[in-house]
């Protein structure tokens, strides 16, 4: 059995992974946010949840002791969250982080609302925790799974990303972590 948490389990990204991985026989899956009654999955009955915030560190250690795996599904002070989780990954020894970005952090002149994002995946490149950084482009509702990856330090392409495909990959780096440790990729829709 493998570990695995999602933190920000609430948000859009993240319902749809909850989704796949509740299938699967072979994954506890705890799933962490601030208030369970933004989860809209129509069934976790499988899963364990636990009521928290990210920016509260004893509350955030407690639930990644113990874990194969932590999913970051997270948006606002990203930089803070990310000092956060590197530090409580460390300090329980769990190696794998998930760690879902943007596009454009590595644009010069760096758009202001993307400097979180940057902060936040600077802070994990600098550990030596097993992560992958995603920066998905922009996410359509799209039913489809359809997604190439670049890079990083290749031109990022595309437009439009389906979050099922996005939560495609997430499900795929879970599976095999290796295959994707220490990568920084861009995703998107080929052609689009
Ligand atoms: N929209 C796009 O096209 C696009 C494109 C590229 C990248 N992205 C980024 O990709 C990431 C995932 O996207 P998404 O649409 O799945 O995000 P989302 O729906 O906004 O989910 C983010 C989650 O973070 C949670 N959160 C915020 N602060 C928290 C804290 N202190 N402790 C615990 N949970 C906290 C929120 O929970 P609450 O419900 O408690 O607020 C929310 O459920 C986001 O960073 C997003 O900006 C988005």
């Amino acid at each position: 059995m493998k570990n695995v948490i999602i933190l920000g389990a609430g948000g859009n990204i993240a319902r749809h992974v909850i989704d796949i991985l509740v299938k699967r026989d072979d994954i506890n899956l705890t799933l962490f946010l601030r208030d369970k009654s933004r989860l809209r999955n129509k069934d976790v009955s499988r899963c364990r949840i636990i009521e928290g915030d990210v920016l509260n560190y004893d509350q955030l250690k407690e639930a990644i002791a113990g874990q194969d795996v932590v999913y970051a599904n997270l948006s606002g002070d990203l930089e803070a969250m990310a000092k956060q989780i590197v530090e409580a990954m460390d300090e329980t020894e769990v190696k794998k982080l998930i760690f879902i970005s943007s596009i454009g952090i590595y644009d010069v002149p760096l758009r202001p609302v993307l400097k979180p994002y940057r902060k936040a995946a600077d802070v994990i490149e600098a550990s030596d925790l097993e992560y992958t950084i995603l920066r998905p482009t922009w996410f359509t509702n799209a039913d489809e799974v359809d997604y190439e990856t670049t890079a990083k330090g290749e031109p990022e392409r595309g437009s439009v990303i389906s979050q099922k495909s996005s939560a495609t990959l997430i499900t795929k780096i879970i599976e095999s972590p290796e295959e994707y440790a220490r990568e920084n990729l861009g995703v998107n829709k080929p052609n689009s």
